[in-house]
């Protein structure tokens, strides 16, 4: 299952599928779930029959209850956050069961970044002329984007020209890593 708010272009979601179709991997992406319905995501959902739900973030408790009762009707193994920008609570994660993940366009500071920078991290990035960047999956805990990190994967950004070049590497950089650590932490589980 995937979680996606309003800001997502839908690229990570759309990338995990080709993944696994692509490799012919015995996975699917059971249910994919917007908080937005304005998402320009959800039509490419529907063109690859990808089921979607649409979910209120409005109230977060609400939120949560019916993304558990997703996972338990449509027997879910993972959620993958794919432009997710809530904090989920610690009793939805125990509750939930499985892995979560989530994946951001910067390093940890425990492996080589300065840190997270929010949403305008490209921008920030470039601000302080750091040598290198990446993407790093982690598992989300209740801390949102301080969970353990699974898999990460650093380029040298000393080229780029702009914050803009950055962030054209970077997402690609996601899509490359994102789908193979979930089917890792799939077959882990
Ligand atoms: C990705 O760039 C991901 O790293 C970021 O949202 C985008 C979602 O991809 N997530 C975060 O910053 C989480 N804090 P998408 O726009 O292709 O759906």
């Amino acid at each position: 299952m995937t979680l996606s708010s309003g800001a997502s272009r839908g690229s990570n979601l759309l990338a995990i599928h080709r993944y696994f179709a692509q490799n012919s991997l015995p996975v699917t992406i059971a249910c994919a779930v917007f908080t937005n319905p304005d998402s320009p995501a959800i039509g490419k959902c529907h063109q690859l029959d990808i089921s979607t739900e649409l979910i209120s973030v409005k109230d977060m408790s609400n939120f949560e209850n019916r993304i558990l009762e997703l996972i338990h009707s449509r027997n879910i193994s993972l959620v993958a956050l794919c432009g997710f920008m809530r904090k989920l609570s610690k009793w939805f994660l125990n509750e939930a069961g499985i892995p979560v993940l989530n994946i951001h366009p910067a390093l940890l500071p425990a492996y080589g970044g300065k840190g997270m920078y929010g949403m305008n991290v490209h921008q920030a990035v470039f601000a302080a002329g750091e040598a290198v960047s990446g993407a790093s999956v982690h598992i989300v805990n209740a801390q949102y984007d301080r969970g353990p990190v699974i898999s990460q994967k650093v380029v040298d950004i000393s080229l780029c020209k702009c914050a803009e070049d950055i962030a054209d590497l970077i997402l690609k950089i996601e899509h490359q890593i994102y789908a193979p650590a979930i089917y890792e932490a799939l077959n882990k589980a």
